[in-house]
C-alpha cells in the first residue's frame, strides 16, 4: 500500500501539542538508551512532532535527529529543545517514506511515537532496517490503556472522553475527518506488519504510565485540539462555539476545574537488527 502524505493532517495542532498531550512514562528515555546502548551514538525520531521523545533522548545520545513532514511541529520542537537547553538535536523536514533518500547517516535507535500508523509501514520498516547499525533497535511507542491495570488517581474526576467525543460528533459530524480525508487507524496490528519485514515479530514492553497527571479545563481543550481529527481548522467558523461548549461541559463536570488524565502505560514494541 502506498500512502500519500496530506500536509493539512496536523495543521493548527502544533501549538496545542506539548500542553495538551499526556507525556509518556518517566522511565522511557533511560529504557530506550539502555536497550540501544545509545551513549556516544545517534538516534532518529520519526514523526517527532514537537520533539516529545527526541528532546528527552538527547542527553543520552551523541546526536538525535527529529524528522517530521509538518514544519509547524518542527518549529515547536526547536523551541522545546531550546527551553530545555539541549543542543545536540537536528530537525529535518520530511516523511518517513523518504528516509532512504535523505542521507541522514546510520543510527543505533530509531523511534516512532504514535506516528508509525501514519506511514506506509512495511516499506518504511524495511528502510529503517537499512539505516540501523548492526544490533540497532526500532522502537514503536504509544499509550496503552487496554488490559493495563488502572492506578489510583489523585482525586479529580477523569477526563470525560466519551462526553467530549459526543460534543465533537455534534460539531463535526460522527465521521472523524483529518486533513482532507477521514481519520482511521489501520486494521492490521504493527506487530503483524513487522513480522513480514526483516525485523520479524517485535517484543512488547510496558513501562509505568503517569498516574498523577492533573489537567485544567484549558489543558483538556489543548488536548482535544492537538488531535488531527479535532484540529482547529476543521471547525471553520464554529471553533469559538465549540470551545465555549467544551469549556461549559468541562466546568459542569468538575467543580474544581481539574481532571485526572491517565493515558495508560507506555507500550513499546521493540525490534532489533541482528548484530552480524
Ligand atoms: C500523533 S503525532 C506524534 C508526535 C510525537 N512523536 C509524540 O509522540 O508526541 C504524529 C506525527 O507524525 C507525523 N507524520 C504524519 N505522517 C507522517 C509521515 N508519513 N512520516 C513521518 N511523520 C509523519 C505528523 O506530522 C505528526 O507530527
Amino acid at each position: 500500500m502506498t500512502l500519500s502524505y496530506d500536509p493539512t493532517l496536523f495543521r493548527g495542532t502544533a501549538a496545542f501539542y506539548l500542553r495538551g498531550r499526556p507525556p509518556y512514562s518517566r522511565a522511557l528515555p533511560e529504557f530506550l538508551a539502555r536497550e540501544a546502548d545509545l551513549r556516544g551514538r545517534r538516534a532518529l525520531d520519526v514523526g517527532c512532532g514537537p520533539g516529545t521523545v527526541a528532546v528527552d533522548l538527547a542527553p543520552h545520545a551523541a546526536e538525535v535527529v527529529g524528522l517530521d513532514p509538518d514544519g509547524e511541529m518542527l518549529a515547536e520542537a526547536a523551541r522545546h529543545a531550546e527551553r530545555r537547553g539541549v543542543g545536540n538535536l537536528r530537525w529535518v523536514l520530511g516523511r518517513a517514506e523518504d528516509l532512504g533518500t535523505l542521507d541522514l547517516g546510520r543510527f543505533a535507535l530509531v523511534t516512532f511515537a504514535q506516528s508509525f500508523h501514519w506511514t506506509d509501514r512495511e516499506a518504511v520498516a524495511e528502510v529503517v532496517y537499512d539505516l540501523l547499525e548492526p544490533g540497532g533497535v526500532l522502537a514503536l511507542i504509544g499509550h496503552e490503556v487496554n488490559g493495563r491495570p488502572q492506578p489510583v488517581g489523585p482525586g479529580s474526576p477523569p477526563i470525560p472522553h466519551e462526553a467530549i467525543q459526543a460534543l465533537l460528533d455534534r460539531h463535526l459530524g460522527a465521521k472523524r475527518r483529518a486533513g482532507q480525508g477521514v481519520w482511521t487507524l489501520p486494521a492490521e496490528r504493527h506487530e503483524d506488519v513487522l513480522e513480514r519485514t526483516r525485523f520479524g515479530r517485535p517484543e512488547t514492553v510496558y513501562l509505568d504510565g503517569r498516574s498523577d497527571l492533573v489537567q485544567s479545563v484549558e489543558d483538556v481543550l489543548a488536548n482535544v485540539h492537538s488531535m488531527s481529527y479535532a484540529a482547529p481548522p476543521l471547525f471553520r467558523d464554529r471553533l469559538e462555539a465549540f470551545d465555549a461548549d467544551l469549556r461549559a461541559l468541562l466546568t459542569s463536570m468538575s467543580p474544581s476545574g481539574t481532571f485526572w488524565d491517565w493515558p495508560g502505560d507506555t507500550g513499546v514494541l521493540l525490534a532489533r537488527k541482528p548484530n552480524t
